[in-house]
């Protein structure tokens, strides 16, 4: 297999790497549901989170995950950074690879953090919790991860992926992983949610939310990234789009019986998904949170030059 030196996005890696990562990631899951919640992987590794963006599931995953694998994981955040006192970023970053960590864990708004900052610092290996509405690979290994768990192999499925696509890097990366791994995406969106040019990904493209559901394997739901959204005009209101493009009950009977729900969270409930489908049987969320833990306890292994073995 290539080695993986930085994880900048599913754009970078083939399938064969995809794969190690996530099934790395299987192999992982049983330390978390132990009771000692501990193994020597990444004893004497130094993990720095560094997050410019809000994040719950991300960022405390990536610090179980250290954690858990015997790391030593510091957190920082934009808020308390030495960014409010006018420190560029590449001096943040600069200023942290001095200290000689093993793995910087990045979140920023702008695309393309990491592989600038990478550009910069030789001996730290970068990973990209999420750059604006680029890319979120970590995300994606979670989901295939879960969807390894359901189905086997995700190969001939149907994901639908619904909601605010022009601005979500879960969507920009499954449409990535969609091609390498041999799944197909439908995206749902209303024209104001969609970008430009988006068949050039393979996808199969739907204004019409019930159309699109007969046939689907998974139903990924999104929310509306407000905070990145400059176009106060580009969906009605909460109500109507609920109406068009929520997660119902009845909707997701129609996708029949076998179909799941997924949601890379935060949700929004009663926008994007109704409380009961987010709490039935079908819906996948929290295990994807679970999976989390997992993937990015491989993911920080393989950036620290590890098999999992020692695990
Ligand atoms: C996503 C993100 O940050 O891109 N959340 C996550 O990491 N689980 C999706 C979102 O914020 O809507």
């Amino acid at each position: 297999m290539r080695p993986i030196k930085h994880l900048f996005g599913i754009a970078d890696l083939d399938r064969e790497q995809i794969e190690y990562l996530v099934n790395l990631g299987d192999s992982f899951i049983d330390i978390n549901r132990r009771s000692l919640k501990k193994a020597p992987t990444l004893r004497g590794k130094t993990i720095i989170n560094l997050f410019f963006e809000n994040s719950t599931r991300t960022r405390t995953s990536f610090e179980l995950a250290g954690k858990r694998l015997s790391g030593d994981v510091i957190n920082i955040s934009a808020s308390t950074s030495a960014t409010t006192k006018g420190e560029t970023l590449l001096d943040t970053g600069q200023t942290l690879a001095a200290m000689q960590p093993h793995v910087l864990v990045i979140r920023h708004s702008l695309a393309g953090t990491c592989e600038f900052l990478a550009e910069y610092l030789d001996n730290t290996a970068i990973v990209n919790a999420g750059d604006g509405a680029h890319e979120h690979p970590t995300q994606i290994l979670t989901d295939l991860l879960t969807l390894k768990q359901v189905w086997g192999s995700p190969e001939g499925k149907v994901i639908t992926i619904v909601g605010d696509i022009a601005h979500s890097r879960v969507a920009r990366s499954h449409l990535l992983a969609a091609k390498k791994l041999g799944y197909t995406m439908r995206v749902v969106a209303p024209k104001t949610l969609l970008p430009s040019q988006i068949e050039r990904y393979g996808c199969e493209v739907f204004h019409d939310f019930d159309a699109a559901l007969p046939g689907s394997d998974a139903v990924y739901m999104l929310r509306i990234q407000t905070e990145r959204l400059t176009d106060s005009c580009a969906f009605p209101s909460v109500r109507e789009y609920h109406e068009a493009y929520g997660l119902n009950a009845r909707r997701l009977r129609s996708a029949g019986p076998d179909c799941i729900v997924m949601h890379p969270g935060p949700m929004n409930r009663g926008v994007e998904i109704a409380t009961d489908v987010a709490d039935s049987a079908k819906s996948h969320i929290l295990s994807q949170v679970e999976h989390g833990v997992a993937v990015r306890m491989a993911v920080l292994t393989t950036l620290c030059g590890g098999t999992g073995e020692e695990a």
